[in-house]
Parts: structure tokens; C-alpha cells; sequence
């Protein structure tokens, strides 16, 4: 079993990335912490509430971060709408479950207190996960794994050079990246690979035949997800599911291959955000940091998906 702790943003591929977890027998979620990004933090939360509700998943949901260390919000709402879920009609929107305000303090104890060290998957900007850091220093010791969705060894989505999660913070990026005892433990599943995993028509046919409330959901957000990427990005034949990438690394490594290197990020005005890879190592004195993703079997992913989300016709 995995012990996971996810941090997000939802947006429509982090609720792709919850689903994978929420069906992955071997996931153990042990909790749930929202951060501003996509959206607000406030909708993020009641985003992640619905979700959860609609999976049928016990898991307490904290909320975090409305805002980056040390700048005002830059928000995707150009991508995922105003409420971060834009054209999604078939989420449970008064949920059973309420949120608690306290996303770094339980995601602290959750992690320091497991049995077993826990791998954190974070989907959003890295806000709360600094914040820990800065805070509790020595959580690092129970943290297995980082596994973020995030940064590009070339172009960016959000500005030439920067991508999302990174830009949308990225003095907290640059926290997180750089903290000694993390090094060696953090895992970047950058653009590079997410762009390579496109959800297709073919898997949307697939997933519409299933024909179960919670894949029609899925099919539902893909259909508005993909559409706004054919609109900003021009992308036709399938649409990227970011934040599932990396929550599908971190529950199956073995079907993408990484490299280490030093990676850092960019505070600098041009270059804001962007993640500066040391791809042959060559170009820094700096140790190596971050094990980047470099590619997917794409494939075996969306056949271990697909075998995988099966599992939300029965819920
Ligand atoms: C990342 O940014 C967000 O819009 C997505 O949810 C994903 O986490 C992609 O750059
Ligand atoms: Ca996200």
C-alpha cells in the first residue's frame, strides 16, 4: 500500500488524478488539503468536497493556502473557469462532509505521525507545502516522496517559460525545490511528459460507454476541459490530464522514466516561475535535487487507466 496525502487545486485534472486514487486499490488517501491556484481556495475546497462526496470517500478535506508567500493570486480561471470547474453540472454541490481550516497543521501530523513514511502528491501551486516545511522542518524525515505536477525542462503554459503550478507561486516553489533534507526525495512530472498524455476521443468513447453517473462525470469534464485546450493552446486530437500523470506516477513509477538533476526556480521578472533544469548535469556545481520525469509509456498508461477507473462503475 501506498500512504498518499494530496494537495490540490481542483480544477479538472486534479479531479481526474483524485479519481485514480480514489479507485487504486493499493492508494491509502490519508487526507486531503487545498490550496488557491486554478481557483480560489474557497472553491477549490468545495470542489474537493463534491468530488469526494461523489466517490463515495471518507477523507477529511483541509483547507489552505489562499494566497502565494509572497505575491497577490494569479488565478486560472481562463482554463477552469470562475469556480474551477467550469461546465460541470453532475457534482453533489451541498456535500455531507465540511471542510476544516487547518490544511498545513493536519497535513504536518498526518504525515509525521504515519507508521510508514508518505508519499505527498501535490497538483497545485506549492503554497501550503512550503508552508509546512518553514514550519515543521523536521516532516521531511516521514516524507517518502514528493511528487508534484509541475514546471517544463522547456516551454511553458502559462508564460513562455513558466508553467502553472510554478509561476502561480514560485517563491514556494523555489522553497520546497531547495530544502536539503528534501533532496534526492522530490519528483517532478513536468510538462514535457503531461503533454505527451493525451486523453483522446478513444478513451472518451470508452469511458462513455461505461455509462455509470461517475464516468459520465468524467466524460463531462474532459468534453469542456479538452475544449478550452483546442481554444487556448490549439490542441486537437486529445486533451492533457496533468495532475493524473503525476498521481499515476506515484502510485505506478514503473511505466514513465525520470532522470535526477539540480532543477530550481526562477524568481527572476523574465523568467518567472520557470523550473531551470541541469538536464546533463553539467551546468551547475549543484548537487542533483529532483528526479524529473522525462517520459511516459503512453500506452501502458491509458490501458492501466482505463483498467483502473473501471472500478467507478461499481461505486
Ligand atoms: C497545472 O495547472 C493547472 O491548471 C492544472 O490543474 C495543473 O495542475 C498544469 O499546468
Ligand atoms: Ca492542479
Amino acid at each position: 500500500t501506498v500512504d498518499v496525502w494530496i494537495d490540490c487545486d481542483p480544477g479538472h485534472d486534479d479531479v481526474v488524478a483524485l479519481m485514480v486514487a480514489a479507485c487504486a486499490d493499493h492508494c491509502n488517501i490519508l487526507g486531503l488539503s487545498t490550496v488557491h491556484g486554478n481557483t480560489v481556495v474557497e472553491n477549490a475546497t468545495q470542489n474537493a468536497l463534491s468530488v469526494m462526496e461523489l466517490l463515495k470517500k471518507d477523507v477529511d478535506v483541509h483547507s489552505g493556502a489562499s494566497k502565494p508567500l509572497m505575491r497577490p493570486s494569479k488565478l486560472a480561471t481562463h482554463i477552469h473557469g470562475v469556480n474551477g470547474l467550469a461546465g460541470i453540472a453532475l457534482l453533489p454541490d451541498q456535500p455531507r462532509k465540511r471542510a476544516s481550516p487547518d490544511a498545513v497543521v493536519a497535513m504536518y501530523q498526518a504525515i509525521s505521525q504515519n507508521p510508514i513514511p508518505v508519499t505527498l502528491v501535490a497538483t497545485g501551486p506549492l503554497t501550503n507545502i512550503a508552508l509546512m516545511l518553514a514550519t515543521y522542518p523536521t516532516v521531511s524525515e516521514n516524507i517518502e516522496r514528493l511528487v508534484f505536477m509541475g514546471g517544463s525542462t522547456g516551454i511553458g503554459n502559462i508564460t513562455s517559460q513558466a508553467e502553472f503550478n510554478m509561476f502561480a507561486d514560485p517563491e514556494a516553489a523555489k522553497l520546497v525545490l531547495e530544502t536539503t533534507s528534501l533532496s534526492g526525495k522530490l519528483y517532478m512530472v513536468p510538462l514535457d511528459v503531461t503533454h505527451s498524455v493525451l486523453m483522446d476521443s478513444a478513451i472518451m468513447e470508452k469511458l462513455r460507454q461505461h455509462g455509470s453517473p461517475i464516468s459520465n462525470t468524467l466524460v463531462e469534464l474532459m468534453t469542456v476541459f479538452q475544449a478550452t485546450y483546442e481554444t487556448v493552446y490549439g490542441f486537437k486530437n486529445g486533451v492533457p490530464v496533468h495532475d493524473a500523470c503525476a498521481m499515476v506516477y506515484a502510485l505506478w513509477p514503473e511505466i514513465m522514466s525520470s532522470r535526477i538533476m539540480y532543477v530550481t526556480v526562477s524568481i527572476d521578472q523574465l523568467t518567472l516561475g520557470r523550473t531551470v533544469c541541469d538536464v546533463w548535469s553539467q551546468q551547475t556545481q549543484m548537487l542533483p535535487n529532483v528526479h524529473v520525469v522525462l517520459s511516459a509509456d503512453v500506452v501502458a498508461f491509458w490501458n492501466l487507466f482505463m483498467q483502473v477507473v473501471e472500478k467507478l462503475n461499481t461505486l
